[in-house]
């Protein structure tokens, strides 16, 4: 495909759309190309092939641009070079299938990559120290081995969650290690991803977050983004179906560095805020028998709320969250501001598990010897990922309080394995999971989770009770089915003429129910 192509069919299209004013955008970008010398068909380098730096690398050549894949990770890169693809995430094997060899390379050599490339994304992680701040070494690393590279104008973009000021400092060390001031920008593009819908969040993105210091360095990653920001991707046949309500093309919003990177840390912070809010309303449902869902539907419809991230249940989890949550809380008492409310989402968070267990506990009465069949092992649905899954960490109490647990989950049972106690089971369906339980937990939101054969679950169970920490079913089917079910800021819904319908179930030391 050459950039001649591109150009003329990107010329016919916005002569005929009402989006004139894009046009003039466009032409504009057109202009500071020439006087940059920008090419639309760009060389990219990703450093760092996880959750983020994958997607973003297939995508980037799926945009049309030259990309080299790197990681000093030799088993992974063994297995990308080899066609197999280490993360579950839709249309990505496609698009490596489309790309692997041509416009997407796979490399462990990061300096020849730098010097090949004219824009190099940092994917690298970043994981939580001790103290609860972002731990930054491997980005350090990375940026003292780009400064080497640095033969000619690069740009160095942050593509991992860093807390604000990362940028300086990158920039500070690629100058120590012998790059010329003036030959290298460090710009910060934060990832709003979510495992599991990764490639079409990354290609129909409700915002492209540009933080860049210098007009030069904002007009590459403009570049970078045309065909997004643009629209043209989304013109071609073979580009990547988007979600219904997906906005296209998404708006380009430049920044500076400092306030790109503190975009990131805000914008989850406020989703887990978000969260933990309707768990805490959730618990109060509880104690004083209103049904949250409801209350969902009640707030939810406010323009100014939404909808969005109000699914009450077992609390969140992921490799973002939990870890950008503490970095974020540490990063404002490095600033001098004491950032106590997001100690209460973080306290909330870890209290809705308690109070999970709790319910487990008064449905069970005593927990040690009985056996429970356990749905879901991924930290959400659609994902093979277990960091910080809050089903992980329930099995885990559970186990320890005497229980014995068979749990199935469509995709994570392998990294599961790796962290679960030797007594787990791990069974091949749900209705494997089912069978002979004292009661069925369901503790990740698989769709499939949610469309269960319930009389054949009724039939299997040891005692007909399920315990719902993700609110997947509407309680009266559950009772129709001859399911005693227990869910996340509801009432019970007890099946006619079950013990627990009759009262005769034991004193609650709770106002109304938990
Ligand atoms: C990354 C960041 O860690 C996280 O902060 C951000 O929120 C999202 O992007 P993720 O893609 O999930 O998260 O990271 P991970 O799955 O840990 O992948 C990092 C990759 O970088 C690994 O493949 C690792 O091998 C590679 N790596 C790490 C390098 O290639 N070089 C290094 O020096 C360190
Ligand atoms: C999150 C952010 O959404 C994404 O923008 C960022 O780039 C990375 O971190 P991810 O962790 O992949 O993405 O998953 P997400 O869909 O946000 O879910 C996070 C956790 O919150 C999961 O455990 C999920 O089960 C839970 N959750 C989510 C709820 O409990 N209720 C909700 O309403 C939404």
């Amino acid at each position: 495909m050459n950039s001649g192509w591109i150009k003329t069919c990107y010329i016919k299209i916005s002569s005929e759309t009402r989006r004139g004013r894009r046009a003039r955008g466009a032409d504009r970008t057109e202009e500071r190309s020439k006087v940059f010398g920008l090419e639309r068909c760009m060389r990219i380098a990703v450093v760092g092939s996880g959750y983020v730096g994958l997607v973003a690398g297939a995508c980037f050549a799926d945009m049309g641009h030259d990309v080299i894949l790197v990681d000093n990770d030799p088993a992974k890169l063994a297995a990308l070079k080899s066609g197999q693809v280490p993360i579950h995430e839709k249309f990505l094997p496609e698009l490596l299938q489309r790309h692997r060899g041509q416009k997407l390379q796979f490399s462990d050599d990061l300096h020849a990559s730098a010097k090949a490339s004219s824009v190099i994304f940092v994917a690298v992680g970043t994981p939580p120290t001790d103290r609860g701040d972002a731990d930054l070494s491997y980005v350090e690393s990375v940026a003292r081995e780009i400064s080497g590279a640095i033969d000619g104008y690069k740009i160095v973009v942050e593509k991992s969650t860093v807390p604000v000021y990362t940028s300086e400092w990158v920039r500070k060390i690629i100058l120590r290690n012998g790059a010329p001031a003036d030959s290298y920008d460090v710009a910060s593009n934060p990832e709003f991803l979510r495992e599991g819908t990764a490639v079409t969040d990354f290609l129909f993105p409700d915002r492209i977050v540009v933080g860049a210091d210098s007009e030069r360095c904002a007009a590459v990653l403009r570049e970078v983004y045309a065909p997004l920001s643009e629209g043209t991707y989304y013109k071609r046949p073979d580009s990547i179906p988007g979600p219904d309500r997906a906005q296209v093309p998404p708006p380009l919003i430049i920044t500076s560095t400092k306030s790109a990177e503190l975009i990131k840390h805000a914008s989850n912070a406020f989703l887990a805020m978000k969260i933990s809010f309707i768990n805490a309303v959730a618990s109060i449902c509880e104690s004083v028998g209103a049904n949250v869902q409801q209350v969902v539907k009640g707030i939810g419809t406010d323009s100014r709320i939404g909808p969005r991230f109000l699914n009450p249940g077992v609390g969140y989890g992921g490799s973002c969250f939990p870890k950008d949550l503490m970095a974020f809380r540490s990063v404002a008492r490095d600033c001098g501001y004491d950032f106590r409310l997001l100690d209460e989402v973080i306290r909330i968070n870890e209290e809705q598990r308690q109070r999970f267990l709790r319910k487990v506990r008064k449905a069970l009465w005593t927990l040690r010897g009985k056996r429970l069949g356990v749905l879901g092992l991924a930290f959400k649905g659609g994902t093979d990922d277990i960091r910080e899954s809050p089903a992980v960490l329930l099995i885990q109490s559970l186990v320890q309080e005497g229980c014995s647990v068979a749990v199935y989950d469509p995709a994570a049972m392998d990294r599961a394995r790796e962290v679960l106690p030797a007594s787990v089971e791990f069974m091949t369906n749900s209705c494997e999971a089912a069978t002979g339980a004292d009661a069925l937990l369901i503790l990740t939101e698989w769709e499939e989770f949610a469309t269960l054969d319930l009389s054949q679950i009724a039939r299997r169970l040891h005692y007909p009770i399920v315990i719902d920490g993700r609110n997947l079913y509407d309680p009266e089917t559950m009772a129709a089915h001859g399911l005693s079910y227990y869910s996340v800021g509801r009432a019970p819904a007890l099946p006619e003429g079950s013990p627990a319908s009759t009262g005769e179930h034991l004193p609650d030391d709770h106002k109304t129910y938990e």
